[in-house]
């Protein structure tokens, strides 16, 4: 495979599995679908993915330990933002890994671990103008956003572009990727519900992040601690964001 290039599939069921199952598959391979089948999000949910959306799958050989590399899910958040900003759309990023535009999801990211091989996956919404009943009200699409059709392969081409200068910073210029992260992200500031599994919902208040992009958390009793994104679901304490 061709490094940074996209390679473009008709359909599979996943770009993240599609790249997994290349075990050869080089540093900076680069999958995209028109559409998928059995689209993943985060958490086992499925992501939908009909014709009409981007969804792409870079992977990354690292020169980093996967624990070494807790930010990535974070600067990968900055790319795609960048990407849909050079469509004169500015999202907000939902922590740990969602992108909304006014409230509304606009964006997936699931980054997975192969070995030490990071398979980052991309889903936005383009040009779709219904969604599934189960979505409709928390989703939205760069065509509903912006009025008009949106060229997937050149929102693809973007994206793999900011993608990459992601990589060149992933170790190098994680500070300033951060930075632009929290200035964009909604839920520092807010009181969150944080949602582990096997605890009751905890209501605390989101005052930072730190440098892996755990989420700083101050609670009643004054006591703050640092969420890692695999640990907790985050809801405002009032919906969604
Ligand atoms: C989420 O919203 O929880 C994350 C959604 C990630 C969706 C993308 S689409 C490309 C790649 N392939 C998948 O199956 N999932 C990711």
């Amino acid at each position: 495979m061709e490094i940074w290039n996209v390679t473009w599939l008709s359909e599979t069921d996943s770009t993240n599995n599609e790249l997994k199952r290349r075990a050869d598959a080089p540093h900076g391979a680069v999958i995209a679908a028109r559409r998928q089948t059995g689209g993943r999000g985060r958490r086992g949910r499925s992501f939908v993915s009909p014709e009409g959306g981007l969804y792409l799958s870079a992977l990354l050989r690292p020169n980093a330990a996967p624990d070494e590399l807790l930010h990535l899910t974070a600067m990968v958040a900055v790319a795609v933002r960048r990407a849909i900003a050079t469509l004169g759309v500015q999202t907000d990023i939902k922590w740990v890994n969602d992108l909304l535009y006014d409230g509304k999801k606009l964006c997936g990211i699931l980054v997975e671990w192969s070995g030490t091989a990071a398979v980052i996956g991309i889903g936005i919404n383009c040009n779709a103008t219904t969604f599934p009943d189960e979505i409709a009200e928390k989703a939205t699409s760069l065509r509903l956003i912006t009025g008009h059709e949106i060229d997937i392969p050149t929102l693809a081409e973007a994206l793999v572009r900011e993608l990459r200068r992601m990589d060149a910073a992933l170790l190098t210029e994680r500070a300033a990727w951060l930075a632009e992260y929290a200035a964009h992200c909604l839920t520092v500031g807010r009181t969150v519900r944080l949602l582990r599994v096997n605890k009751p919902p905890e209501d605390a208040f989101a005052v930072g992040l730190d440098e892996h992009a755990a989420l700083l958390v101050r609670r009643a009793d004054g006591t703050v601690e640092a969420v890692q994104s695999g640990e907790a679901s985050v809801r405002g304490a009032d919906g969604y964001i």
